[in-house]
């Protein structure tokens, strides 16, 4: 009863901790998703069948690129907030 009591504590307690192993604050991470980067896509970009972003390190690229065509300079720690967003969001990359 213990070790099924135990399993089961683990399998609802997983999510979160895949979702803490990215280091940032997800819910500012969409505030400046929301605020500069819907110009010229939506958040459909990011789900799109054949999607161009395929790891963690293209989704660190593609969000200097896009950046530079937004004509924003986010801080690290704001980046960090974006891919930790994008990532928990959409990609779940490990
Ligand atoms: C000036 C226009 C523009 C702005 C502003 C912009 N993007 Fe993009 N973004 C693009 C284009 C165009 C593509 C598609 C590139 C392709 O298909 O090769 C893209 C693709 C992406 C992808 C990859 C989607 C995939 O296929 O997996 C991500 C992630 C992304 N953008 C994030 C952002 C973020 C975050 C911001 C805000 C900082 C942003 N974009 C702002 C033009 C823009």
């Amino acid at each position: 009863m213990k070790s099924i009591l135990c399993t089961s504590l683990l399998i609802l307690l997983m999510p979160s901790a895949y979702a803490a192993s990215l280091p940032g604050d997800s819910a500012e991470g969409k505030r400046l998703l929301n605020a500069h980067c819907m110009e010229c896509h939506q958040t459909d970009i990011f789900t799109r069948k054949d999607r161009k972003v395929q790891s963690l390190d293209a989704l660190k690229e593609q969000l200097v690129s896009c950046s530079h065509a937004a004509k924003v300079e986010f801080s690290a720690s704001e980046m960090q907030d974006l891919l930790k967003y994008l990532n928990d969001q959409f990609y779940h990359f490990q």
